[in-house]
C-alpha cells in the first residue's frame, strides 16, 4: 500500500535532484574551461597566493648554472618558467596535450614533453633541478609514489627536487571550500607526504606556508646523493 504512494513521489524528488546535479556539473565544467585559459589560470594562481609560494621556491632554487637541466613535472602551461628565473634547458613535462600546446605557443622553444610523471622518459641522473608544483592532488597514492621514485632516478647525485602542493587539512574551512572546486582533487596529508619522502629520498628541507591552503614546500635529494645540496 505504502509502496504505491512512495513510487508516485520519489521519482519527482529524484528528478529534481538530477536536474540540480546536472546544472552544478555543467557550471563546474564551464568554470574549469574558463580557469584553464592561461591568462585566467595565472590570475587565479595569484589570487590563491601562489606568488608568495613562488617567492619561497625562488629562494630555495637560488641561482642555477646556465647549462643546468630543469624538469618541471606536471608543468602545465609553464607557470614556473614564467615566475622563476630558470636556465634555457627547462623541460615542461605534462600529461595534458592542451596545456603543453599553450606552453609551446607562449614560449615557442620546443621543450614540452607529453608524458605521465610516474613514468618519466628521462635518462637516469640527467636532471639538476626537478620541480613539481601543485600536481600531487591530482594523483593517487600509488601514482604519487611512482612519481617521486622516478624523479629520484632522473636526478643527478647532487640534484634537487622541489616539491610543492597544498595539503589536506580538515580544520581549514576556506581550504576545504577551495578543494571542493578543484578538479579531480585528491589532496594528501602532511603525514602521508612525510612518510613517502623519507622512504624514497633524503629530505633536505620541509616547511608549510599557510595562505588559504597550507602549502607544503619540500626539497628532496637522492638517497645516494653524497650530501651536496
Ligand atoms: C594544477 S596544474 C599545475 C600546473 C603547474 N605546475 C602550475 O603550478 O601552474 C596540475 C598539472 O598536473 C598535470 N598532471 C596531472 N596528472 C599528471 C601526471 N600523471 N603526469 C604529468 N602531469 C600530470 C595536469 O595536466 C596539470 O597541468
Amino acid at each position: 500500500m505504502s509502496a504505491l504512494a512512495n513510487t508516485s513521489s520519489e521519482p519527482a524528488i529524484l528528478g529534481d535532484n538530477l536536474v540540480e546535479m546536472e546544472r552544478v556539473a555543467v557550471l563546474k565544467q564551464l568554470l574549469h574551461r574558463i580557469v584553464s585559459h592561461s591568462v585566467v589560470y595565472d590570475r587565479v594562481q595569484e589570487l590563491v597566493g601562489m606568488r608568495q609560494v613562488y617567492r619561497r621556491i625562488a629562494d630555495l632554487v637560488g641561482d642555477l648554472d646556465q647549462d643546468a637541466v630543469v624538469l618541471d613535472i606536471g608543468g602545465g602551461t609553464g607557470l614556473s618558467r614564467a615566475w622563476l628565473n630558470l636556465p634555457p634547458q627547462y623541460l615542461c613535462l605534462d600529461i595534458d596535450r592542451d596545456k603543453l600546446a599553450t606552453f609551446n605557443r607562449e614560449y615557442g622553444i620546443g621543450n614540452a614533453i607529453q608524458a605521465d610523471g610516474s613514468h618519466l622518459p628521462i635518462k637516469d641522473g640527467a636532471v639538476d633541478l626537478a620541480l613539481c608544483v601543485n600536481v600531487s592532488h591530482h594523483l593517487t597514492d600509488d601514482v604519487l609514489t611512482s612519481l617521486v621514485r622516478e624523479t629520484m632516478r632522473a636526478l643527478k647525485n647532487n640534484g634537487r627536487f622541489v616539491f610543492v602542493d597544498a595539503v589536506w587539512d580538515p580544520f581549514r574551512t576556506v581550504s576545504k571550500m577551495l578543494w571542493h572546486y578543484d578538479r579531480g582533487s585528491t589532496p594528501h596529508t602532511t603525514e602521508a607526504f612525510h612518510a613517502l619522502f623519507t622512504q624514497e629520498a633524503v629530505l633536505r628541507s620541509w616547511e608549510v606556508l599557510p595562505i588559504y591552503h597550507h602549502y607544503l614546500i619540500a626539497v628532496l635529494a637522492r638517497q645516494n646523493g653524497g650530501g651536496v645540496t
